[in-house]
């Protein structure tokens, strides 16, 4: 049996391949534009593995897709491509646009057709596993209960805007066509192969580069954060029992303002591999410009799935960014590698004033 995985050379999308294969003897087809932040190196265990099948491409090229479809007769699909980061969708959106709405919806539509074409077995394993973000619900304000899966669509950025109108197209593909289909609707990631223009990856990497550690506004911002590797298996359990049609809400129970998330990396950074000078990390950080209509707080209510399918988080947070911070240690080059000539474009742009 074989999957289609899309923006599998990312960071969730080659964290879940590896542990898919890690697992299983299934193969997995990868297509992958292979952007700024899709990385063949993340893959690079499996470059001799005939289980791993990787096709650069874009996930709208309707004649790529139905092509691969086709070929590789996949038993599901499971869209992580996306453009990711908010700062770069205030920057500019249209590639936002272009992919994750247009591009999912090409998609989703060569699906339909390879779907439709199935005998009715195959037709009724199928399952089109859509990778989405709790910030399609907006800010919750402090003491606001947390995000459910019935919480009303408020997405305040060009990025969860478009993330927004993916999951629209999702559910009307199921509603209407009756697509075997599954949303699932994650908080912040973090862990290995993580690309380091996003909250933690970034002040590993600029702290032991001897660089300002940029906090946005006062700090106080809370997200929910979940080890990667949790999140791969979560999406494990809702494409093998997630009722079709629905949407799962993936969380770590784990709500921290980004000041606290950084003083945990000093922190561990100052034990792990201290300065030369024995100051603290933390003498690196440096306060700048807020985010333009900054989200306050997100916050995942993770009930559904525990009680539905019986997943949980595995990982503490203690554990899983202390292993975070030792990946980057032990990983220099790879790090190096994905500081290309574009990412040293992006940071000279984005953090101009520090
Ligand atoms: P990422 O930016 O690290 O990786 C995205 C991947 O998609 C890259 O490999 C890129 O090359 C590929 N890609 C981009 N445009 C493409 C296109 N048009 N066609 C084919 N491939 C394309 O993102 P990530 O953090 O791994 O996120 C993966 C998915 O999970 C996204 O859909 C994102 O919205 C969602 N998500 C992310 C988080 C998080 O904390 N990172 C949380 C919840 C949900
Ligand atoms: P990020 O990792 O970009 O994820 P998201 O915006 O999707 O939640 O940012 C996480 C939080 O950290 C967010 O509140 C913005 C903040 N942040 C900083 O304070 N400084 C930075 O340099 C970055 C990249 C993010």
């Amino acid at each position: 049996m074989t999957i289609l995985v899309t923006g599998g050379a990312g960071f969730i999308g080659s964290n879940f391949v590896l542990d898919w294969l890690a697992i299983t003897d299934e193969t997995v087809v990868n297509l992958d534009k292979l952007t700024y932040a899709g990385n063949v190196h993340n893959l690079a265990a499996l470059a001799n593995d005939p289980r791993h099948v990787l096709m650069q491409g874009d996930i709208g090229d309707s004649e790529l897709v139905s092509a691969l479809l086709a070929k590789h007769q996949p038993r599901a699909v499971l869209n992580f491509a996306a453009e990711s980061h908010v700062d770069r969708s205030i920057l500019g959106p249209g590639t936002f646009v272009q992919t994750n709405i247009v591009g999912t919806f090409q998609l989703i539509e060569q699906a339909r057709a390879y779907w439709v074409r199935q005998d009715t077995a195959a037709r009724a394993a199928f399952r089109f596993l859509h990778v989405s973000t709790d910030e399609v619900y907006g800010s919750l304000a402090g003491n606001d209960p947390a995000f459910t899966e019935t919480h009303r669509y408020e997405p305040n950025s060009p990025y969860s805007a478009s993330k927004a109108a993916s999951d629209h197209l999702v559910r009307a593909y199921h509603h209407t066509y009756g697509l075997p289909v599954l949303t699932t609707n994650c908080s912040n990631n973090y862990g290995p192969l993580h690309f380091p223009e996003k909250l933690i990856p970034l002040m590993i990497v600029n702290a032991q580069a001897g660089k300002p550690l940029p906090v946005y506004g006062d700090g106080q911002q809370i997200r929910d954060w979940l080890y990667v590797k949790d999140h791969c298996s979560a999406i494990r359990t809702v494409l093998q029992g997630g009722r079709l049609g629905e949407t799962y809400n993936i969380g770590g129970w784990n709500e921290k303002p980004n000041l606290d998330i950084v003083h945990t990396v000093c922190d561990l950074l100052d034990e792990l591999k201290p300065r030369a000078d024995r100051q603290t990390y933390r003498n690196q950080i440096a306060y700048v410009t807020d985010r333009p209509g900054h989200d306050r707080r997100y916050a995942i209510d993770a009930r559904k799935i525990e009680r539905e399918l019986g997943w949980k988080p595995a990982e503490t947070f203690e554990s899983g960014i202390r292993k975070t911070v030792q990946w980057y240690l032990d990983n220099p080059q790879w790090v190096e590698q994905v500081q290309s000539g574009s990412y040293r474009e992006w940071v000279a742009t984005q953090y101009a004033q520090v």
